[in-house]
């Protein structure tokens, strides 16, 4: 989605927006914009495409300036032009800002512009933001005060930066449903979208509250709530370097998030199992505040989440009911805002979200609180929205995510959720104590078999060679490996543009079988476990049909002529087998996008965090 960032202190704004722009690329964008202030003037540039045109746009000239703003936008009113991106200037350009999120009351708003007779020049809900600081100003008030008294008229969600040409060592800002944080430096101040566009500069960040409205020079940050007191909010000194949020030495971040796996399934794993004098594994999660009493009076469970987070949720679903013998529903947040879910005080909400900002996520989570459910999440971003809105929360430690499709999220919210459905079998006595250990000595190993797993990427890229320019695909698995057939497709999808569905394998024969033919790649996930011989079954149906046979299969293990191609991964018990098989699903579809020549970085139309319905 949209980034945003600004900067005042005492070096030259330009730069520090650029770069910061640039951190944020990974977020998605059609167009880009910076302003900085100088002699009382705004000098600026805006461009529709990649922040390299914008940065080629100050070759030749340069706005000088020690503040500034700058902006990526992803087109949500209006389509991606010059005049729709911003920075957006007040009509005596007295004013300039910047915006992420949506004004839901624009049409309201716009109209009380036309009839004073203010002519917009673009298409976008946020330009009026601008129009109405100025009126504020020009009523007698301060940059602050105009923004304090307009914000309360807005309705929707906002991250919006402002800056006037009379006040040049102020930034202000606001917060609602869309992330912003303050970065604090020596004798200079950074706002921005996320933590990767300041930590150049600075590690030492402010995550803003909702409806908190921030009054930013050089030296001095105020922070007023959203009763218009002042707050103190605590400093965080931020851990991770940006060379983690870099590529590390390979071509692209999906590549190196895929191979950081099992370091970050270790420090995930680790942060919430350790093994006591007796070698018995403890799980605690210190931030999920649910006394085993609480755990124990749930009869039902309730998963929230989108696209792959909703996929760790499916597998979760398997676990949760085999261990904890609860009912699971795992619904797509954005069917379940809209539903009429059965809600009592015994339900347990989980949302899954790697950024913590996924609107349909927020607002199902929220629905479902308002209607009486307990409400915990599983999140990768400390400081984000949706945590806030929880009694608890599970952290993943993947560290940053920056390829647009996700895969170290995925993997260590299924690692989090399989640790929490073994805590909740023995809080509630459904787990045996010897399977329970068996499970948390296989968990603390799984970062070595997932290292080993990496090791089919040669196998991989082999059969990627092979089936890069198929027109389809199908992915096949059964029980816990449904969900890795939809993880598989979706990755294929977003990132090579190719067709492809998930199924789970018994369906075949009520329908998808007829598209089978000789140009059909099927990838069919082979585990040891419960379905093992009926996956064996169905595969026979698809040779038969001279499909092409992509066999992911646990090493060592026989299987028919039925199969082309193989992928081999370690054993591991059936629970963790989500976690292993979803290596290959990354790999295929990473070497196929590279075959096709796609950036799988940064596949079109898709945006790495989603903040609109
Ligand atoms: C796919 C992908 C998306 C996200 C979905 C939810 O690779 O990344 O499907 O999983 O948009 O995002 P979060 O987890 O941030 O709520």
């Amino acid at each position: 989605m949209c980034g945003i960032v600004g900067y005042v202190g005492h070096r030259g704004a330009l730069p520090v927006l650029i770069n910061g722009l640039k951190h944020l690329e990974y977020r998605g964008y059609d167009s880009a914009g910076v302003l900085t202030l100088h002699n009382s003037v705004f000098e600026g540039e805006k461009k529709v495409g990649k922040i390299a045109l914008l940065e080629q746009a100050f070759q030749h000239w340069q706005p000088a300036g020690t503040l500034g703003i700058g902006h990526t936008r992803w087109a949500t009113h209006g389509p991606p032009s010059h005049a729709n991106a911003h920075p957006h200037l007040s009509a005596d350009e007295s004013v300039a800002i910047v915006h992420n999120g949506i004004l839901e009351n624009y049409l309201e708003l716009r109209h009380e512009l036309a009839q004073a007779g203010v002519e917009l020049r673009s298409e976008t809900d946020s330009e009026m933001i601008a129009h109405f600081l100025q009126w504020e100003r020009e009523a007698g008030h301060d940059l602050i005060a105009a923004l304090q008294r307009l914000v309360p008229r807005f309705e929707g969600s906002w991250g919006l930066l402002a800056v006037a040409r009379d006040e040049p060592h102020r930034i202000v800002a606001a917060r609602k449903d869309s992330p912003m944080i303050v970065g604090l430096g020596e004798n200079e101040t950074f706002l921005a979208s996320d933590v990767p566009a300041i930590l150049e500069y600075t590690r030492r960040v402010i995550y803003l509250e909702e409806g908190d409205i921030v009054d930013a020079n050089p030296s001095d940050v105020r922070i007023l709530d959203r009763e218009g007191r002042e707050v103190e909010r605590s400093v965080h000194e931020i851990q991770w370097s940006l060379e983690k949020a870099q590529k590390g030495g390979e071509p692209h971040f999906m590549r190196k998030e895929i191979k950081e796996q099992p370091q970050v399934l270790a420090d995930t794993i680790h942060a919430y199992l350790r093994f006591d004098d007796t070698g018995v594994g403890r799980i605690n999660f210190p931030d999920l505040t649910l006394a085993d009493a609480t755990l124990q009076s749930f009869d039902r469970v309730v998963i929230a989440a989108c696209g792959t987070a909703w996929h760790a949720g499916l597998v979760a679903k398997y676990l949760i009911e085999e261990f904890a013998r609860l009912p699971v529903e795992c619904q797509l947040a954005s069917e379940l805002r809209y539903a009429e879910p059965i809600i009592t005080p015994n339900t347990l909400v989980i949302a899954v979200t790697q950024s913590g900002e996924t609107e349909d996520t927020k607002k199902a989570l929220i629905r479902m609180r308002e209607l009486g459910a307990t409400a915990v999440c599983v999140c990768n971003v400390l400081g984000s929205s949706i945590p806030r809105e929880c009694e608890g929360v599970i952290y993943t430690v993947a560290g940053p995510e920056i390829a647009v499709a996700s895969t170290k999220a995925y993997t260590t919210q299924v690692a989090v959720l399989t640790l929490f459905a073994i805590h909740l079998g023995r809080v509630r006595g459904t787990l045996e104590e010897e399977r329970a250990s068996a499970l948390l000595r296989e968990l603390d190993e799984l970062p070595a078999v997932v290292r080993e797993t990496l090791g089919c990427d040669a196998q991989v890229e082999e059969v990627a060679k092979y089936c890069s320019f198929a027109p389809n695909f199908m992915y096949l698995g059964r029980h816990v490996h449904f969900p890795t057939a939809l993880e598989g497709a979706l990755k294929l999808k977003e990132i090579t543009y190719i067709h492809a569905e998930g199924y789970p394998a018994g369906e075949m024969k009520h329908g998808p079988i007829a598209l089978v033919d000789n140009t059909f790649p099927v990838v069919a996930m082979l585990t040891k476990g419960r379905v093992l011989s009926k996956v064996m079954s169905n595969l026979k149906e698809i040779e038969a049909r001279n499909g092409i046979i992509i066999a992911v299969k646990t090493k060592g293990l026989e299987v028919n002529g039925a199969v082309q191609y193989t992928i081999e991964i370690p054993e591991t018990s059936e629970a963790l087998s989500p976690i292993v098989a979803a290596i290959p699903m990354q790999l295929l579809a990473y070497h196929v996008s590279v075959n096709r020549q796609i950036d799988p970085d940064k596949p079109r139309n898709l945006a790495k965090s989603v903040t609109v319905e």
